[in-house]
């Protein structure tokens, strides 16, 4: 899969099949992980991995219990609301893997690099055909001292980004997309050749393109 389909296809799966990832899987999509940049090159990513349905199954009970009792009121605007608030609806979607990149030092971004292995981690994965999915809910809990402490995560790690890995049981409905927004623009040179596909997004805009800010882009109808 070229990179470009691994980017277009790549969706949060929230339905998963009972096949077992691989450890070699594992680790291949956490090697590409690491191919993320990060400033000085300090890598400050750590990976947490953990597999077995049950053992995912308890991290989802204890997670959720944690995030029912420290929720904000602003909880219920959370579109999920109500899955959560059934106490069968699964945190990890009933996926078999976990794993979670954790910071550890990183003098200058370390969240944000955190953040850009974790888009390698789930591309390498959705080029191998497996699916993710980002679960944010599980942070906090992951992040209680007593939590480190049973999983034997260093105190200094954060968990930035866990997320679930395995087979999708169904394929994901297209997650629409607002056209990009631009806030900056000054494009100072004159281009030769044919019109790049910003250029034809700013003429349909009604923008001659290629100079100043394209104020005339659409906003979207819906911020769905
Ligand atoms: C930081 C982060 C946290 C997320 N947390 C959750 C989560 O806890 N549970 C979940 O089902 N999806 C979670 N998602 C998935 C998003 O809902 C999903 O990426 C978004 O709706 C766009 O859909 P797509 O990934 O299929 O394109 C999270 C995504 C990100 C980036």
């Amino acid at each position: 899969m070229d990179i470009h389909d691994a980017i277009y296809r790549r969706r949060a799966t929230r339905r998963y099949t009972d096949r077992s990832v691989t450890k070699a899987a594992v680790m291949e999509i956490v090697r590409a992980a690491t191919q993320a940049p990060s400033s000085m090159n300090e890598q400050p990513w750590r990976f947490g991995v953990f597999h077995g349905a049950a053992l995912l199954e308890d991290f989802s009970r204890r997670a959720k219990a944690h995030l029912v009792a420290t929720l904000s009121p602003s909880f219920d605007l959370h579109p999920r609301s109500q899955d959560y608030a059934e106490w069968d609806h699964s945190i990890v979607h009933h996926a078999g893997t976990l794993v979670v990149i954790y910071a550890q030092g990183g003098r200058f971004h370390p969240a944000e690099e955190c953040g850009l292995a974790a888009q390698n981690l789930m591309l390498a994965a959705s080029g191998m055909g497996l699916a993710t999915c980002p679960i944010g809910f599980m942070r906090p809990w992951l992040n209680l001292p007593e939590i480190k402490a049973e999983l034997g995560v260093p105190e200094d790690c954060t968990a930035i980004f866990p997320i679930v890995v395995g087979y999708a049981a169904e394929t994901p409905p297209d997650v629409p997309r607002r056209e990009p927004e631009f806030v900056g623009w000054r494009w100072t040179e004159e281009k030769a050749g044919s019109p790049t596909p910003f250029d034809r997004l700013l003429r349909s805009n009604g923008e001659v393109g290629g100079r100043g800010a394209p104020t005339g882009a659409p906003r979207p109808a819906s911020v769905g």
